[in-house]
């Protein structure tokens, strides 16, 4: 579709562990809080159980498949208990405001020049734009995504008209769009609810489906919910949950001189 740029989407039906999670080779490991409902059994290891008022995520820790590795230890929440979970409860519902509270969220995050150039589109389960959604997923997106209590879809205004030398609406449009699904993924996170992002589906086609202009580029889903039964997802779906969560050491991308001078 014309101005709808064409992204990088991983092939993430590839294989058994994401396509687009190949570089992340390296270190730590996060968990999962969520409100009181059937859990996963706790096949992972639980490096930490904190005290006090993370008591709660602590006892919740123990319960599910991902608990946070060394480097994340220290984290603040809720940054040190997200991670991507593929295992939702496809009867979990949202209601109407915690969907309100999520965008909330992503609506103070800051922007270049306070210009919010994000769009989201909601997809809850049962409408139009969930059925846009599902019909343009990738392969390795197809099994769990559609689980999920909400999906919501984000988009960037990059270009101030419709032609194509329209001028650029903010060169930090994509930036403050990826700050903006962050702080809505940390909201979620703080709610007791998971919050996995993904690239893989058809953007061009859901641009189609959703009425997207040329000023705005389809970027990423959020797909929102709470855990799920492993026994009623393919193996490969359940298996994700379990997977190692890695991270590049600090000392391949940080710099305290020049670029030639790693750390
Ligand atoms: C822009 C973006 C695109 C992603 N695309 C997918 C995807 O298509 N399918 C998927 O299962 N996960 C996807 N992910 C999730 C990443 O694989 C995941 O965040 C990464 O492996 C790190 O794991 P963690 O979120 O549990 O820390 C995506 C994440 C981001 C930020």
């Amino acid at each position: 579709m014309a101005g709808v740029g064409s992204l990088a989407v991983p092939d993430c039906g590839a294989s058994s562990s994401d396509a687009d999670s190949a570089p992340d080779r390296h270190t730590a490991s996060a968990t999962a809080h969520r409100p009181a409902r059937a859990v996963p059994p706790c096949t992972g290891p639980v490096k930490h159980r904190p005290a006090g008022p993370d008591l709660v995520i602590g006892i919740l820790a123990a319960v599910t498949p991902q608990a946070p590795q060394p480097s994340a230890e220290h984290l603040a929440e809720p940054m040190r208990s997200r991670w991507s979970a593929s295992v939702y409860d496809d009867a979990h519902r949202l209601g109407d405001d915690e969907i309100e509270t999520l965008l909330h969220a992503a609506q103070w995050a800051p922007s270049a020049g306070n210009s919010q150039p994000w769009l989201f589109f909601v997809c809850v389960p049962g409408t139009a734009n969930h059925d846009r959604l599902v019909a343009t997923l990738s392969r390795g997106n197809s099994g769990w995504v559609p689980r999920a209590s909400v999906v919501f879809v984000t988009a960037a205004h990059v270009r101030s008209g419709d032609e194509p030398e329209a001028p650029a609406f903010s060169d930090y449009a994509l930036y403050d769009v990826g700050q903006a699904a962050a702080h809505l993924t940390l909201q979620a996170t703080a709610m007791g609810l998971h919050a996995h992002q993904f690239a893989g589906f058809d953007h061009d086609a859901l641009a189609d489906a959703l009425g997207v202009p040329a000023t705005h580029r389809l970027l990423t889903g959020i797909a929102i919910g709470v855990p799920g039964d492993p026994a009623q997802v393919d193996e490969r779906t359940a298996a994700r949950d379990h997977r190692d969560r890695v991270r590049k050491p600090l000392g391949e991308w940080v710099r305290h001189g020049r670029y030639d001078e790693p750390a």
